[in-house]
């Protein structure tokens, strides 16, 4: 995948490059965890709550694009709850005893996360529905007729499911969580402030006309703006004596092809496709999709979501159509009522 090969600055993605930048600059308490105010005050309640009662923790669901904060939280939510967390994802655990030994292996309280939750495969989710419901694992012992089925109890334990695709959840599964939590793209002020806390433990100088021209390329996401702070301060070490300012953040961004909105060559690629090939739309995302060797998933749930945010695409059920905004953005006459028109189906 292009992904892979050229990693992009402003991709939400988790490179291998960012776990190491990920665990320094993850906050670690419910109140260091800036932004997401609904989120965070259900939370809380939902753990003062279960700590007054001596009860662990209804199974959490966290859903929303890739980079703003779902790893983040489930950690926060088993250390304010005091519990340990065991980590695996919805592709790593392929069999039924994959999950069978990881249920078994729970202590009483722990929490569970489970990344990548919408990719757990039908007959893993089977196993699971049981122990979320009941706390119980049903095995199967023998073959043929004379095979018998054992209940064997857990330990109470709280599941948190992070996804980037909802939609892509199986019902039952979504409907076996106590509470959902959908987190939104970070307004400008609440990047400002995580930008401000993250150059603090980076122990870096930089002005607040940088941290701002940050934050709107950020692309409302924490992750990307962590990474184009430590970008920059690569950029000021060698460039300058490690002071960030104005000038020198413009300059990076220029060099990355990161544009005065976040947006980067492939964001463009992807509209550009739209727009050329297709006389804006409407397209279909697969058919984008392979016009730009990219696989639909991960247009869908890492590029489209910014694009949609920013106005700059819009679904039909014929497919993805560019809008005005997108024209004017790359700089292309917009043909009159072609959008409009498309999104009348
Ligand atoms: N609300 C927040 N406040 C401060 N930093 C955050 C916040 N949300 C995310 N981050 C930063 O962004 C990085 C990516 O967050 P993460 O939880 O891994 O995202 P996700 O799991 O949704 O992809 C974290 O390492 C953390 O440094
Ligand atoms: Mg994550």
């Amino acid at each position: 995948m292009q992904e892979e090969q050229t990693p992009r600055v402003v991709s939400a993605k988790l490179s291998p490059d960012d776990a190491m930048l990920d665990a320094n600059l993850r906050p670690k308490k419910l109140g260091d965890f800036i932004g997401q105010q609904k989120v965070k005050e259900n939370l809380e309640i939902s753990i003062k709550a279960a700590q007054k009662r001596g009860e662990t923790i209804d199974h959490i669901l966290l859903y929303g694009p890739p980079g703003l904060g779902k790893t983040t939280l489930a950690f926060i939510i088993a250390g304010e709850m005091g519990v340990n967390i065991k980590v695996s994802s919805g592709p790593a655990i392929e069999r039924p005893g994959d999950l069978a030994a990881i249920l078994t292996n729970l202590q009483k309280g722990d929490v569970l996360f489970i990344d990548e939750v919408h990719r757990l495969s039908r007959v893993v989710e089977e196993i699971l529905y049981p122990a979320m419901e009941d706390y119980a694992l049903d095995i199967i012992l023998g073959k043929g007729p004379g095979a018998r089925s054992l209940r064997l109890s857990l330990p109470r334990f709280t599941l948190i499911g992070a996804t980037t695709r909802y939609a892509a959840m199986s019902s039952p599964l979504r409907d076996r969580f106590g509470s959902v939590h959908r987190l939104d793209f970070y307004d400008d002020a609440s990047l400002v402030a995580i930008i401000k806390r993250s150059a603090r433990i980076l122990n870096l100088k930089i002005d607040d006309e940088s941290i701002s021209l940050i934050a709107c390329r950020a692309r409302g996401t924490p992750r990307v703006a962590n990474r184009l702070l430590k970008r920059i301060r690569d950029y000021a070490q060698v460039k300058s004596d490690g002071t960030v300012t104005a000038g020198l953040t413009l300059e990076a961004m220029g060099k990355l092809e990161v544009d005065n909105l976040g947006l980067d060559e492939i964001d463009r690629k992807v509209l550009r496709t739209i727009i050329e090939k297709f006389d804006g739309g409407p397209v279909g995302l697969d058919t984008i999709a392979a016009s730009i060797s990219e696989e639909s998933d991960t247009i869908e749930s890492v590029y489209e979501p910014y694009l949609l945010q920013l106005g700059f695409i819009e679904r039909t059920p014929r497919g993805r159509v560019a809008t005005r905004l997108a024209y004017e953005h790359l700089g292309f006459k917009y043909r009159k009522g072609q959008s409009a028109q498309a999104s009348l189906f």
